[in-house]
């Protein structure tokens, strides 16, 4: 038995100058003085045993095990102390690695470039246009003079001059009507600014105008057009609606609304009881808008629309309060 002890202190020489510290040293010391381990294995032979005999192995027992203690505490020790004192770069191997944090598009940016996708597919290009917008782009080129009540439907940062930030991605439609003829179908995502905050209203938000003009283009594809692209985005089973409006820059205009995705259209908070909610703002382009342009409105005819992307996404997610978006919570935005 004593010499099973000997060949025991020798197995573990060899063993613990080839592990690190950490996980292998831990799991090294219980095979040797675990419950399991070698040298408590000893211990239960003893039973066997004279007093006499038993007197003898019992010191080496416990001299082997005080040394292997004081091995393992020993190592330990050391590989800590080199690595504080930065001399000796050792380091303990059999850590895992840290993980690299990776990053993901924000859902207004997934939610945003899922709608660029359908539209894309319908044949639509995308377009933009500068965020600093001169008065005649934002208003008077849509049909809305300086005196017209319709400026209050948009509470206006103003930055001087005739300058302002764009209240709605309407202007790239004068852009780029300006510098293109028809027939054309553009799609112009970006950012708007609206003095405007509520958990439904952010000062800054993201828009998608849409404007398809040709010849004979009529109310029946704008339908055409939204029927497909709520489908797409919220299911095939999703109810569309579309309700009388007004926008000096379309006529006729409508909003539409969909089924409420919260309640199926049976009345609930969110929907205020009616069960739909609104998600945009269209109409048949206005022949004034045309006339700014210069396309003559005897010959063309084209719709156009504007959405609110948060909207949508709050729609799409659940989500009752458009500020969580601008919040930059990690908890949140992992969710997506
Ligand atoms: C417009 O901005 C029109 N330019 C839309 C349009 C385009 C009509 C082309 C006809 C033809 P409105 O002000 O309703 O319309 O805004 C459109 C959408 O933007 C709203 O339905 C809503 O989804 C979103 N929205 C408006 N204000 C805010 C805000 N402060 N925060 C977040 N979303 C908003
Ligand atoms: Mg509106």
């Amino acid at each position: 038995m004593i010499e099973k002890i000997k060949q025991y202190k020798d197995d573990f020489k060899n063993r613990i100058s080839e592990v690190g510290v950490g996980e292998e040293l831990r799991q090294l010391r219980t095979d040797f003085l675990g419950k399991k381990g070698l040298v408590t294995q000893v211990m239960k032979d003893m039973r066997e045993l004279s007093s006499e005999q038993k007197r003898e192995v019992g010191r080496h027992i416990n001299e082997l095990k005080n040394w292997i203690e004081n091995e393992v505490k020993e190592k330990t020790e050391k590989l800590k102390g080199a690595s504080s004192e930065g001399g000796d770069r050792s380091f303990d191997t059999t850590l895992p690695g840290r993980k690299e944090a990776r990053g993901s598009l924000h859902p207004i940016t997934q939610v945003m470039e899922e709608l660029i996708a359908i539209f894309v597919s319908l044949g639509f290009q995308v377009a933009e246009g500068p965020e600093v917008e001169s008065d005649y782009y934002n208003f008077e080129a849509l049909n809305i003079p300086k005196d017209h009540p319709a400026r209050d439907m948009q509470d206006t940062f103003y930055i001087g001059g005739e300058k302002v930030l764009r209240t709605h991605t309407s202007p790239v439609q004068i852009h780029v009507m300006e510098k293109q003829q028809p027939p054309l179908r553009i799609i112009a995502p970006g950012k708007v600014y609206r003095c405007d905050s509520d958990v439904s209203h952010t000062p800054m938000f993201h828009q998608i105008e849409g404007l398809m003009v040709d010849e004979k283009v009529t109310f029946s594809d704008l339908k055409g057009v939204m029927n497909i692209f709520v489908h797409q985005i919220f299911g095939e089973k999703t109810q569309v609606r579309f309700r009388p409006s007004f926008f000096p820059f379309t006529c006729p205009s409508a909003e539409v609304d969909i089924q409420c995705v919260i309640c199926s259209g049976k009345g609930c908070r969110v929907c205020s009881q009616t069960g739909w909610l609104e998600i945009l703002g269209a109409g048949m382009v206005d022949p004034a808008v045309f006339k700014a342009v210069k396309y003559d409105p005897e010959k063309w005819t084209g719709f156009a629309f504007g959405m609110g992307i948060e909207r949508i996404a709050m729609l799409k997610y659940g989500i009752n309060d458009i500020r969580l978006f601008f919040e930059n919570d990690l908890r949140f935005l992992q969710q997506f």
